[in-house]
């Protein structure tokens, strides 16, 4: 996996275009996601022990909105029943062309299929995990029922929904304290201030966080019996879901 290190909002500029995944974002994005994320070291460790306990033999596990594939390696590592297969989806061809190096050069015997499309348009099927580590974010929050409502339909029994966001506070003073504190972790992670601030102005019409409320409605309106919040550093968190 590349180490090199995200630099792309340090120069400050007069506009700043929206984020997109492209080929200078693959390159650093290692890097990037572990400085922007708190605890994504955890969530993507725990990805492995939620494979490794939820896989279920002769099933699907799939990792939706792959990136570079640490997800993806997390689940392979985990899963030690016989029959699994793992797909990892991702639309952006610059993360699909470097997921598909990174996982050529890992040794786990799990099959891993890794393609190209949108994860709308990947049908899923006796699935008993499905992994969507900070992608359900990037759509368009009107399709966002129906993805998960799809998820949710293509699991077998016992199937887990390891969902994990950016989140939004529905009180206002909660929100600006997570947002500062945030923030501050960006800065003990490196990065200078017009870095965050440019990063933010980036993503802002592209990366909508929803409530916590609202994620949980959905999951159950979709028919999960059972969402634990198992993971929560400010404003992000991960819910583990489960069919039944
Ligand atoms: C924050 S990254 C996910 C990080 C990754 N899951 C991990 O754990 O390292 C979001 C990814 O989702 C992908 N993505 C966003 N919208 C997508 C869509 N509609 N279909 C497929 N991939 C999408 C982006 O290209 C990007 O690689």
């Amino acid at each position: 996996m590349t180490k090199s290190k995200d630099t792309i909002y340090s120069e400050y500029r007069e506009r700043v275009a929206d984020f997109i995944f492209d080929e200078k974002v693959a390159s650093v994005f290692d890097d990037m996601i572990r400085r922007s994320v708190p605890g994504y070291a955890t969530v993507i460790a725990m990805t492995k022990v939620f494979a490794e306990h939820y896989a279920q033999a002769d099933s699907v596990c799939y990792d939706l909105g792959c990136s570079l594939g640490a997800s993806t390696l997390a689940m392979r590592k985990g899963i030690d029943k016989p029959g699994c297969k793992i797909i990892a989806v991702d639309n952006s061809p610059a993360m699909v062309k470097q997921c598909s190096e990174v996982i050529a050069a890992d040794d786990s015997i799990v099959p891993v299929e890794v393609r190209l499309c949108d994860i709308q348009d990947v049908p899923i099927e006796n699935a008993s995990v499905v992994v969507m580590n900070f992608t359900l974010q990037f759509l368009s929050p009107d399709r966002r029922d129906a993805m998960i409502q799809k998820i949710y339909d293509g699991f077998r029994p016992g199937g887990v929904l390891l969902l994990s966001e950016k989140i939004a506070f529905a009180d206002s003073d909660k929100q600006m304290f997570e947002t500062d504190m945030y923030h501050e972790f960006k800065k003990l992670m490196g990065y200078s201030d017009t870095e965050v601030a440019q990063k933010r102005k980036a993503l802002e019409k592209v990366l909508l966080p929803e409530t916590l409320d609202a994620h949980r409605m959905r999951l159950k309106n979709a028919g999960f019996a059972k969402t634990y919040l198992w993971f929560q550093c400010f404003n992000f968190m991960s819910l583990a879901a489960f069919k039944e």
